[in-house]
């Protein structure tokens, strides 16, 4: 019996040393230590071994068991060695080799001009509001002093989304950033210095116009803002968005429903040929006015203590006007030639550099 344990034992040490890769080692350690081995099935028949040999018996199985355990331990540690030895061998990198080109993203315009006019703004003071694409009719409209039936609404064509939001509004595609105002005054107490750029959507699609287009917002309520305010503020930006420091800028009287009085914003243009500054056009590029005291109130801002200006744009018409792009159509249609030619290296970043003296 004694014998027969150590030729088993030599016979599977035997078979531990040839195995010649991890899975043959395997095969020998199942055969053996499984649970259907048979060194374990010799330890099963301990039982029945006559008990005064039962301990000797039981002592030289486990010294078996632990002696073939370390040689399989042993021997994997060896065949995982030479197996990396093998892979380092094989695999060569050859250091001379050119890299592979690497594809270089560039920032698209209208991201760009968001930046250009983030810069102005923020050395203004102006910090950066956001809110969803997706607004419910109140903030987008009503709070604005739009009421419904306003004919405001149905020049916006405005595209209404299925179901109610929690309140049991209506859910719209902001036609317009404006309710970012809402959500800036019902969300904090003045003094409020705000711009929020973003996506807004109309039901109207043709060469100038595109159903997804971006505006930025401005916002700036304060106890004793005024128009002169607003006006300095806009030809600021404006004379330092397009770089030209004697930018004719023209205020032209207007109306919009959440400003009393408004408005729309004219720079000096050349219409034949393109050319900003001079040229004696006038090209309309924003709207403003001095915040409604209507909203003020709508959004529980007491209208004696403060006061404000506000102002809305519409970006790609400036990112067209200041990169020299003629036609409105390519902007999102992910051409990848276009998005090459017209894009801007991430590296260069916009800066406040403005021109002006
Ligand atoms: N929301 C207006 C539009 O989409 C633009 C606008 C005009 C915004 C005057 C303003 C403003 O904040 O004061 O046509």
């Amino acid at each position: 019996m004694t014998d027969d344990l150590a030729s088993f034992e030599a016979e599977t040490l035997a078979r531990i040393g040839a195995a010649g890769d991890l899975a043959a080692l395997d095969a020998v350690r199942v055969a053996a230590l499984g649970k259907n081995g048979a060194l374990t099935a010799l330890m099963k028949g301990l039982g029945a071994v006559a008990p005064e040999e039962r301990k000797a018996r039981g002592a030289a199985l486990n010294a078996a068991k632990d002696a073939l355990t370390q040689a399989i331990e042993a021997r994997r540690a060896a065949l995982a060695d030479a197996a990396l030895d093998q892979r380092l061998a094989a695999e060569r990198i050859d250091v001379t080799l050119p890299p592979r080109p690497e594809a270089q993203g560039l920032v698209h315009v209208i991201s760009r001009t968001v930046e250009e006019i983030v810069a102005v703004f923020g050395a203004m003071g102006f910090t950066v509001a956001e809110g969803p694409d997706i607004e419910d009719d109140w903030k987008n409209f009503g709070a604005l002093n739009i009421p419904e039936h306003h004919p405001a609404r149905q020049d916006h064509d405005t595209f209404y989304l299925p179901g109610r939001t929690a309140d049991g509004r209506e859910k719209v595609l902001r036609t317009h950033t404006s309710p970012v105002q809402i959500r800036t005054m019902t969300g904090g107490p003045p003094p409020i210095r705000v711009i929020a750029p973003g996506r807004t959507y109309r039901a109207d699609h043709d060469a100038t116009h595109s159903p997804m287009f971006h505006q930025v917002e401005g916002l700036a309520i304060d106890r004793h803002i005024t128009l002169g305010h607003l006006k300095g503020c806009l030809v600021d930006f404006l004379r330092a968005f397009f770089g030209i420091a004697h930018l004719p800028v023209r205020f032209r009287s207007s109306y919009f429903p959440f400003t009393e009085p408004s408005m729309e914003v004219d720079i000096g243009w050349n219409r034949r040929t393109g050319e900003l500054g001079s040229g004696g056009d006038w090209l309309e590029i924003l709207g403003s006015g001095m915040v409604h005291p209507k909203v003020l109130l709508n959004c529980g801002i007491d209208h004696t203590e403060w006061q404000g200006f506000a102002f809305g744009m519409g970006i790609e018409r400036v990112a067209m006007l200041k990169h020299g792009l003629t036609d409105l159509r390519p902007f999102y249609d992910s051409d990848i030639r276009w998005l090459r030619a017209t894009g801007f290296r991430p590296e260069d970043v916009a800066s406040t550099a403005t021109g002006i003296a």
